[in-house]
């Protein structure tokens, strides 16, 4: 095996190629004995490791101990299939943090198709497309949105198959199966006469999504994630935060699935059915969750002459499939009802632009209008709480 390592403390890179077994094994178990007093961030570049054995692996576990002890991180990078395989066959996978190695996809002669905020999507054949995310984009998404998609098909989620992970250039993709079909946004801008028909679909669609069962293992707790985000929003204080995470906690957690960005600019309308994509935001919870972001998109960004640039669909038009969704979905509530439900629905979209802050989507100048709207949507007495 060969060992290559780069300090500059507190990291070191440790590059491993060749074969990972008992003979070679003592010597990396030296380095890590003798040369790790000011490491707190180590990475092992496995990018030429061919083979690991068990003691490879043991020393693997050591350096995690160590890292620990020293309150500091391990990574493993460039993780090619065979390793992979190797750690997924054991349950190190959910022990060792490692990052795969991607495919390279080359752009050349690729046509766009789409474009979304995050990224683009591009033609590779008649069968595939590739999502490519933005630079800004954490470069962990494209795994996440990968595994929840699939997960989510298992579950029984109408949505695209997807296939890999790859890199192109700095940019990191899916490949998906193509659809070839519109968004339910298009459709509904194509096909105005049939509007109402068209928003009981949707509403039909949204509320099969919400009656799959979602399994915590599987998908994140979207009560879970949502604390976390109200923590790391340094814009409120502690009772405020404190206010946000109480409400939280008394939400009610059906164990079914949301899609929390269900708009119909990412939902594809494929003959007759109706199909699902963008799915790195999936998780268990409330469809509360869901109806926050329906209604940021189809109302509030409607409201700023924003959803036709966003999903194609008219600015008016969206805020009546708006208006037709809540009453579609709700059973037509009367108007105290349905006044009930909206604040309700504030809350919940409070919460998913506190996300949407937090990531800096839709950039900078939306950045900044998010922190005014996230306080217009909660109640009056939270921005009081000193
Ligand atoms: N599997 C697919 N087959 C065909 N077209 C697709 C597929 N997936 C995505 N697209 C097209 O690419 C567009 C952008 O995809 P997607 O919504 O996943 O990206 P995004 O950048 O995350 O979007 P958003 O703007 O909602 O954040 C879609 O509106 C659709 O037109
Ligand atoms: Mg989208």
């Amino acid at each position: 095996m060969k060992l290559e390592i780069i300090t500059h403390a507190p990291r070191m890179t440790i590059t491993l190629a060749g074969r990972l077994n008992a003979d070679a094994a003592p010597n990396l178990e030296a380095v890590l004995d003798q040369q790790l007093q000011e490491i707190t961030e180590l990475v092992f570049d496995v990018d030429g490791l061919e083979y690991v054995s068990s003691v490879g692996l043991r020393v693997f576990l050591l350096a995690q101990q160590k890292m620990k002890a020293a309150h500091g991180t391990l990574l493993l990078k460039n993780v090619g299939q065979p390793i992979a395989e190797i750690l997924e066959v054991t349950g190190l996978e959910r022990i060792l943090h490692f990052e795969r190695k991607h495919r390279q996809l080359s752009m050349e002669g690729l046509k766009m198709i789409a474009k979304g905020a995050n990224g683009e999507c591009y033609k590779v054949d008649e069968e595939t497309v590739v999502k490519l995310y933005f630079d800004f984009v954490d470069k962990a998404y494209a795994e996440r949105e990968k595994a929840l998609a699939t997960k989510a098909f298992v579950a029984g989620v109408p949505t695209a198959l997807s296939f890999d992970v790859v890199q192109c250039g700095t940019r990191t993709g899916v490949m998906y199966e193509m659809l070839k079909a519109d968004t339910l946004a298009l459709y509904m801008e194509k096909n105005l006469e049939r509007l109402n028909d068209v928003v009981v679909m949707y509403v039909r669609f949204c509320k099969q999504i919400h009656a799959i069962a979602g399994d915590t293992n599987n998908f994140p707790d979207a009560v879970t994630l949502a604390c976390g985000y109200v923590d790391a929003c340094e814009f409120f204080n502690d009772r405020q935060r404190a206010f946000l995470k109480e409400r939280l906690m008394r939400t009610e957690r059906p164990g079914t699935l949301i899609h929390w960005d269900l708009h119909p600019g990412n939902i594809m309308m494929q003959g007759d059915s109706l199909c699902l994509i963008d799915m790195g935001d999936m998780a268990v919870g409330t469809p509360y969750f869901d109806f926050g972001q329906i209604k940021q998109v189809l109302h509030y960004y409607a409201g700023l002459g924003l959803c036709h640039k966003f999903i194609g669909l008219g600015d008016a038009n969206a805020m009546r499939v708006w208006q037709m969704f809540v009453a579609g979905y709700f059973d037509n509530p009367d108007p105290d009802a349905l006044k009930a439900i909206e604040a309700d629905i504030d809350f919940y979209r409070a919460i998913k632009n506190v996300y949407l802050y937090l990531c800096s989507s839709g950039g900078e100048t939306m950045r900044a209008r998010r922190k005014d709207f996230i306080f217009q949507m909660l109640p009056k007495e939270f921005a009081d709480l000193k």
